[in-house]
């Protein structure tokens, strides 16, 4: 019978202290249950299919989008293992929206080639996971990687080893990715936050101060399963963000109208200027937003209700 792996990887999503992180500062990210899978036989050829991508590599054959893969198979390879593996890869994670997809994407492959050699461990698949993200996103933090192979909330700092919070959703609440639809660029983002920072650094420190407060004030309420409090700073993290200047006319009519509607907390989540717009609610009032934002098609492509997810990878013999 043919050995056979299937390995599940979730995304991610910034809750607190996107751009502010570019510069040293805290941030807090979380997994979310959205999944990438790699389902992977041992075989006596390479052959894997990216259902999303729409592009294969091969033995003798490495498609552009490919080379995230191909770049984990030579250095599990080069590990001495066996690469001759026959699979597809599967995301349900939105593709470019900030969301982690191609960190879970190289995550959950990585697991699957090592899980299928008896060498899985979560480090080592970190370690691949990352080299595969390099060539996608250049000098990746690293967090969405971390996210995914973890699972939770992490607390997160540049040069520093991501510590797990062991935090768990405020009970009877609900997570909204309100996608507005509108393109963005992390990129584009990051430099013109970066340009505002060099042209008012005086001004912008104590900005990058109140932040890095917002965080610490985060953890704990995390910690206290406080879901007032969280929403509340999520909201003050985003008045914030909106002074980076990362806000667009469709963030701020999500974020406006989901408070109005009774959200406890709405900010942008990611690079901004457009994006997603990560919403908290109690569940009582979550039917009326979600009603109220599917009616503002203006400012609303869809609207993706979020679990956290505790467990980051994982593994299945099939
Ligand atoms: O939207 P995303 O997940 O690409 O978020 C970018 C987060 C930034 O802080 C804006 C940039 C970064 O590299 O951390």
């Amino acid at each position: 019978m043919k050995r056979c792996v299937e390995a599940s990887a979730p995304g991610k999503i910034i809750w607190f202290g996107e751009h502010f992180v570019v510069l040293g500062r805290p941030a807090i990210v979380s997994a979310v249950g959205l999944y990438a899978r790699a389902r992977l036989c041992l075989s006596d050829k390479l052959r894997v299919v990216s259902r999303e991508l729409g592009a294969v590599v091969s033995e003798n054959y490495v498609d552009e989008a490919m080379k995230p893969f191909a770049k984990i198979i030579d250095l599990v390879g080069s590990m001495g293992f066996e690469t001759r593996v026959e699979g597809v890869i599967e995301s349900e994670i939105p593709i470019g929206a900030g969301m982690g997809s191609s960190a879970a994407s190289s995550a959950a492959f990585a697991a699957a080639l090592l899980a299928l050699n008896d060498a899985f461990s979560e480090s080592l698949v970190w370690r691949l996971g990352y080299e595969a993200e390099k060539i996608v996103h250049g000098q990746p933090s690293g967090v969405d990687t971390t996210a995914s192979v973890r699972g939770g909330f992490i607390y997160y700092r540049k040069n520093e080893e991501p510590r797990s919070l062991g935090a768990r959703l405020p009970e009877n609440t609900v997570v909204l990715a309100v996608d507005t639809g509108v393109p963005r660029s992390t990129g584009v983002a990051v430099k013109r936050v970066l340009e505002r920072y060099g042209r008012w650094e005086s001004v912008m420190e104590k900005i990058y101060d109140a932040a890095e407060t917002i965080v610490e004030e985060a953890v704990r309420a995390l910690a206290g399963e406080d879901a007032g409090a969280l929403g509340e700073l999520m909201s003050i993290m985003h008045g914030l963000l909106v002074s980076l200047g990362v806000a667009v006319p469709e963030t701020e009519a999500v974020v406006h109208n989901s408070l109005r509607l009774g959200a406890l907390g709405a900010k942008i989540t990611g690079a901004g200027m457009g994006g997603l717009v990560l919403v908290l609610a109690d569940t009582r009032s979550s039917p009326r937003i979600i009603e109220g934002l599917s009616s503002e098609s203006m400012s609303v492509r869809r609207i993706i209700p979020l679990s956290i997810d505790y467990k980051g990878i994982r593994i299945k013999h099939i």
